[in-house]
Formats: structure tokens, sequence, C-alpha cells
């Protein structure tokens, strides 16, 4: 049987859409949306006006580089949740309208779930069960990984997210958001020089608002005896933070793992495109006897290979949602 799945995702700022063809992506189409550099992050009015204008030329475009006619799809996968309001209003409202058109079923998707599941767009493949720190511009989570569709979040952050603590610092230090991707760049060509402090919090939760405020009174500090210290020192600067943020949810990750005992450890999320994540976690795996996984940089990032991926494993448990289904702004694993 041909089951062709398309997704869609459209969460934050990046609408997307995927088409998988009995669990093989045949396109993953993705359009940035570079407005909200203007304002150092996302502004949701701007984010959902854009998807509104993005979305059918987005859809459109996955169909034909994937080479089927709409006719072919089999379902309809789309991010129920979470995000912001107004973005999923415009993908769940085009999942409801095109899939009535087509006469196909729909299948709600749990953005976060789908972070984890992206590890099954392409191999090498986890298996089960195995441990996700999932870190993005709006989570930080640690999942044990049961099944395709059973997960269980075990560490979680209580404040910012580690996508936040990059874009935030980026803010102070005059960066255009998203300025995860810059901090990385900057970091390679700087020595993490500086020391801030690691957060004291017990259990596997994540904390980084203070990391933050560290930041800030680390530069009003020093801008003080030289006003052109940002810009002299960035690339040590950005070093010594990724290196923070690095450490604080590496030292997590190495708990889980060992109070856990699971030795498949992966990560995901758009952190789990920083250069430095990736390479600590290859460096633990090594030291602990850890099969990592790390997704291709596109499947990092928000996508809707991940949509039709986590879909597809709903379709085959026809796990369906109705046409009177609403998008949740929060919604738990
Ligand atoms: O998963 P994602 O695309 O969207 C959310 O669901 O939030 O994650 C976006 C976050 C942003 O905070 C961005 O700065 C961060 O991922 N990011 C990075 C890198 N690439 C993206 N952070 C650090 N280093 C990177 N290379
Ligand atoms: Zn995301």
């Amino acid at each position: 049987m041909n089951t062709y799945i398309l997704g869609i995702e459209s969460s934050c700022d990046d609408t997307s859409a995927s088409i998988l063809h009995n669990g093989t992506i045949l396109s993953n189409c993705i359009a940035n949306q570079e407005a909200h550099k203007l304002y150092g992050g996302v502004v949701p009015e701007v984010a959902s006006r854009a998807h509104q204008a993005n979305i059918v030329p987005v859809v459109d475009m996955a169909i034909k580089k994937a080479g089927i006619n709409k006719e072919d799809i089999s379902a309809i996968a789309f991010t129920r949740g979470p995000g912001l309001m107004g973005s999923l209003i415009v993908g769940v409202s085009f999942a409801k309208a095109f899939a009535m058109s087509l006469g196909v079923p729909m299948v709600e998707v749990n953005h976060m779930k789908a972070h984890v599941l992206a590890h099954f767009a392409e191999d090498p493949k986890p298996s089960f069960p195995f441990l996700c720190l999932t870190v993005s511009g709006g989570h930080t989570q640690i999942v044990v990984v049961k099944d395709y569709l059973d997960m269980e979040v075990i560490g979680h952050t209580i404040d910012d997210a580690a996508g936040e603590a990059f874009d935030k610092t980026g803010k102070l230090l005059g960066l255009d958001y998203p300025a995860g991707p810059l901090i990385d760049k900057y970091a390679k060509q700087g020595k993490a020089v500086y020391s801030f402090t690691e957060p004291r919090i017990a259990d596997l939760n994540f904390s980084f608002s203070g990391l933050k405020t560290g930041i800030l009174y680390f530069l009003k500090r020093e801008l003080k005896k030289d006003p052109d210290f940002i810009t002299k020192n960035l690339a040590d600067i950005c070093a010594s933070v990724q290196d923070r943020i690095v450490s604080i949810l590496m030292n997590k990750l190495t708990k889980a793992a060992q109070q856990t005992g699971i030795k498949n450890i992966a990560i995901a999320g758009g952190v789990s495109a920083n250069s430095g994540l990736r390479n600590a976690l290859q460096e633990a795996g090594i030291k602990n006897g850890w099969t990592t996984y790390v997704p291709k940089f596109e499947y990092c990032t928000d996508n809707a290979a991940m949509i039709a991926v986590t879909g597809y494993y709903k379709f085959l448990n026809k796990d369906f949602i109705g046409q009177e289904v609403a998008p949740l702004a929060r919604m738990k694993i």
C-alpha cells in the first residue's frame, strides 16, 4: 500500500510542509520569516500573517517536489501545539480545509514529540528506549522515549529554554534574532576564557534565567571599564556563553543517563544544531559508552518532515482526529 502523509508545521515562525511516502521523506519545504530580525524576537502577529501568506505556496511546493498529485495524499498531519496560538491557527485551519476538500483523515501532532521523532526521518534510527534532550527556543526537556508514541518527560526548564538563553544573550551582545546560530559561529573563533556560574538546581530540571542575569551584570561591569569590550571580545564572550550553556545541558543529560541506565542518547530541537553541543555529546558518548544520535541540521530546527514522521506512526495506529479539533498553545507530551 502506498501511504503519503502531508505534514504541516506552523507553531512558531517557520511555515513548513513535507511529504512522506511509506516512512521515507520525499520533500521538506520551509519558509523562514526574516521579518522578526527587525524586532529581536518572534512577534506573534507578524508570524501569523506570514504563515497566512506562506502556507499555500509552501504546501504546493512540497507536493510538487515530491512528484505526486494532491489526490495521492492519504492523510494530513499537522502541529496542534504547543506554540503561538495565531501561528497554530493558520496551520490547523489549512489542514482542516484541505483534508475536507480531499476527503482524507487528519492526524494531530504534538510539536515536542515530533522534535524527538525527527530521529526517524532518516537512518541511523535510535533503538528504544532512548533518552532525548530536546532543546529549542521554547522548550528544554529530557525525555525517556519508550516507543514511537510513548514518551515521559523526566526533566524540564523551570524558566527560560536553552534557545532563549542563546537568543537573549545575543540581544545583550547586539546580535540579530535568532542569535543561537551566530553565537555558535563566533564561538568557533574564540576561547571560553570568561566563567559564568552554573545554576544549582536539584533533580533533572534546568534553569537559565540566572545565567542571563549573570551575563548582563558581567557585560555592564566590563563595558564601564571599556565601552568597546563587546566588539573587541565578541568571539571569546560567545565561546564562554556557549560553553556554559552546553555544560549545563550535558551535566543534566549525563545525570539522567546514570539514573535511568539508558545508554542510547539523542539530542533534538533547534539548539541541537549547535556545534558545541554536538561535539560535547560525541565526547561524552565515547567516555560513557553511549550510542549517540544527532539529527541532520534540517531536522533540528522546526520542520514539517518531523510532523509527517510522527503523523505516519499515528496513521498506522488509525489515530485520527475530527474537524472539531482546535489548536492548543500549551500541550503536554
Ligand atoms: O526548534 P526551533 O527551530 O524552534 C522552536 O521550536 O523553538 O528552535 C529555535 C531555537 C532558537 O532559539 C535558535 O537560536 C536556536 O534554536 N538555534 C541554535 C542554533 N541553531 C538554532 N542555538 C545554538 N546554536 C545553533 N547552531
Ligand atoms: Zn520546535
